[in-house]
């Protein structure tokens, strides 16, 4: 399973991408403002440290709008994966702009349907968001199943399913054991996935074991 970052913050991806845990990055409008940086500039950094696909989304609603923005945005690296609205108007550009080979990433999805409508329009990814299903009372992991099930019939389908919106680490291990391609994790998600008390627990028995020896081992 692949792992994208979701966030505009430059020290974490700096810090993230130190690690080789990282595929990707996405970013959203919501994200950008909260960096409180301007976005040309904030994809150019992040970019410039991550070379796998980098999510910038377009501001716009309507398709030509759309169009012009993502001619903007893709300027700024080979790696840009334009997002793009689940609408009709995002699913129009997402056609237009995979068939000139660009990677197209599909948000804001919420239902099998919407996800077959972005595969068949070229997507190269589908962002299906789990917790904000789970707000409102859905199951945001059944719409994954669905989705990886759906894809799995039609080989010739080649987006790429990437679980977004995802709040704890137990979503990242049901999208995975579903078979999602991608995850996109929030930073303090992705720092959770190291945590255990019983790691903790042996690692302080081991070092209190070791001193007792008097050894070094350089
Ligand atoms: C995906 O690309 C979105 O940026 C993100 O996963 C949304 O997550 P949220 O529902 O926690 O805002």
């Amino acid at each position: 399973m692949k792992f994208f970052v979701d966030t505009a913050e430059i020290s974490e991806i700096r810090e993230l991408a130190a690690t080789g845990l990282l595929d990707g990055v996405t970013t959203n409008p919501s994200l950008i403002a909260k960096s409180g940086r301007k976005v040309l500039e904030v994809i150019a950094e992040i970019c410039e440290i991550v070379p796998g696909p980098v999510s910038a989304e377009v501001a716009a609603t309507d398709y030509r709008q759309m169009l012009a923005e993502a001619a903007v945005l893709r300027k700024i690296a080979p790696n840009v994966a334009i997002k793009v609205p689940l609408t009709p108007d995002g699913l129009k550009a997402c056609h237009a702009l995979a068939q000139e080979g660009v990677m197209v990433n599909v948000t804001l999805c919420f239902s099998p349907a919407q996800a077959l409508l972005a595969a068949k329009a070229g997507a190269a990814f589908i962002s299906p968001f789990i917790g904000r299903l789970d707000d409102i009372g859905h199951d945001g992991m059944e719409l994954i199943a669905d989705i990886v099930q759906i894809y799995g019939n039609y080989p010739a389908l080649k987006t790429e399913v990437l679980a977004a919106s995802i709040r704890h680490p137990i979503h990242l291990i049901e999208a995975a054991k579903l078979g999602a391609d991608i995850a996109t994790i929030p930073p303090a998600v992705i720092r959770q996935l190291y945590l255990h008390p019983l790691t903790d627990k042996g690692l302080a028995a081991f070092l209190k074991d070791w001193a007792g020896t008097g050894q070094s081992i350089v």
